[in-house]
């Protein structure tokens, strides 16, 4: 399988970590054998090599500061642009791990049809096109006779997805709620220790957890946007910011917290999604649900089912080599479907 990979930061490379890593297992054991023939990104060079670039020398570059320390080998390409590489690499798929745009899609958006339309299928991390074109982009996968998969989306690695469209059909889901901001739950878990918001804000983004602007994670919005991917992969519904209630947990305090203990529950940033509904919000979880013993940066996710009561998966929701496997996750299920 010929990989273009738009995006070297953490996800980019965690996946070709595992290629490095893992590629006599997965060939041994799977049949499975990956090539990243392009990889891109925004300011530290891009390379394209129809044979193959090799994953442990595309690390040592980008770790001494570019692709540009990438040694020159017969056959070699350099400075191909983002667009160039998604619609004229020969590559059967296109990975994109560049930043999620929840507003625009960013350029990935364009990435994702000039990609299906030259003949490639698409897997993401990157949140935004899902988040903002879903429907479209299915569309034009369809026509294309391609796929288009997003598996590391939501909670990195963790098959949230792939439990719920695959291990699940057929029960009938009625239901998704989760802890799936890392960041969020994180937070909450250190004010339980006494810790104020600011003072576990300020340590969040210390250990790396949170972002400088840490607005997206703390007011809901990334939260927001996966709930917006579930409503549309679980249910078919897609769904825009407006049509639902979004708040984070900045405004929960040391009493509220205290409050909650007292009644034996603990407050949780849930992202909840049904048919007909979706939220984010903070909620008091009583001690003997399965979400509320989820602590720290792990993810979490219970599925309600008809057929089979709550399926509840928890798992990492963050992290280069995590998430890399969610891309790899998308790329087995390509390679076991024949693409
Ligand atoms: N990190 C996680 O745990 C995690 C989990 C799930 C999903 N995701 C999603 O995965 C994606 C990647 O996350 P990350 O943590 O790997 O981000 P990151 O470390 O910031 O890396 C982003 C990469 O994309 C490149 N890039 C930026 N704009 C580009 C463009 N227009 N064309 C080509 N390359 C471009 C950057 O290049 P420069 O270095 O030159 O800027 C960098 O190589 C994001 O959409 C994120 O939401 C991340």
């Amino acid at each position: 399988m010929k990989i273009a990979l738009i995006g070297f930061g953490t996800v980019g490379q965690g996946l070709a970590q595992i290629l490095r890593d893992q590629a006599a297992q997965l060939r041994a054991q799977y049949g499975f054998s990956a090539e990243i023939v392009a990889v891109a990104t925004r300011s530290r060079g891009s390379l394209v090599h129809p044979a193959g670039l090799n994953p442990a020398a595309l690390l040592d570059a980008i770790r001494a500061g570019s692709l540009d320390a990438y040694p020159d080998t017969p056959g070699l390409q350099r400075a191909w642009h983002s667009e160039r590489i998604a619609r004229d690499a020969d590559a059967d798929v296109l990975v994109e791990a560049s930043p999620s745009d929840l507003d625009t899609g960013g350029p990935a958006l364009d990435l994702c049809y000039a990609a299906l339309t030259s003949g490639k299928h698409v897997v993401l991390a990157n949140k935004g096109p899902v988040v903002v074109a879903y429907a479209e982009l299915m569309a034009a996968a369809q026509a294309a006779g391609k796929r288009l998969l997003f598996e590391a989306t939501v909670m990195a690695g963790t098959p949230s997805l792939r439990l719920a469209l695959e291990a699940l059909a057929g029960a009938e889901i009625t239901r998704a709620r989760g802890i799936i901001n890392g960041t969020t739950n994180y937070i909450l878990t250190q004010m339980e220790t006494g810790m104020s918001f600011d003072d576990a804000l300020a340590q969040a983004q210390a250990l790396g957890y949170a972002e400088a602007d840490p607005t997206a994670d703390v007011d809901g919005w990334d939260a927001a946007g996966k709930a917006r991917i579930l409503s549309a992969a679980l249910f078919g519904r897609t769904r825009r910011f407006e049509e639902m209630t979004v708040e984070g947990i900045r405004g929960l305090t040391q009493a509220d917290i205290a409050h909650a203990s007292e009644a034996g529950e603990r407050w949780k940033l849930i992202a909840e999604v049904t048919r007909d509904a979706v939220t984010v919000r903070p909620v008091r979880v009583p001690l003997a649900h399965p979400l509320a013993g989820v602590s720290g940066g792990t993810n979490a996710i219970t599925y309600t089912t008809a057929l089979l009561g709550d399926v509840t998966l928890v798992g990492a929701g963050a992290g280069g080599v995590q998430t890399g496997f969610g891309l790899l996750g998308d790329l087995l299920a390509l390679h076991r479907c024949g693409a």
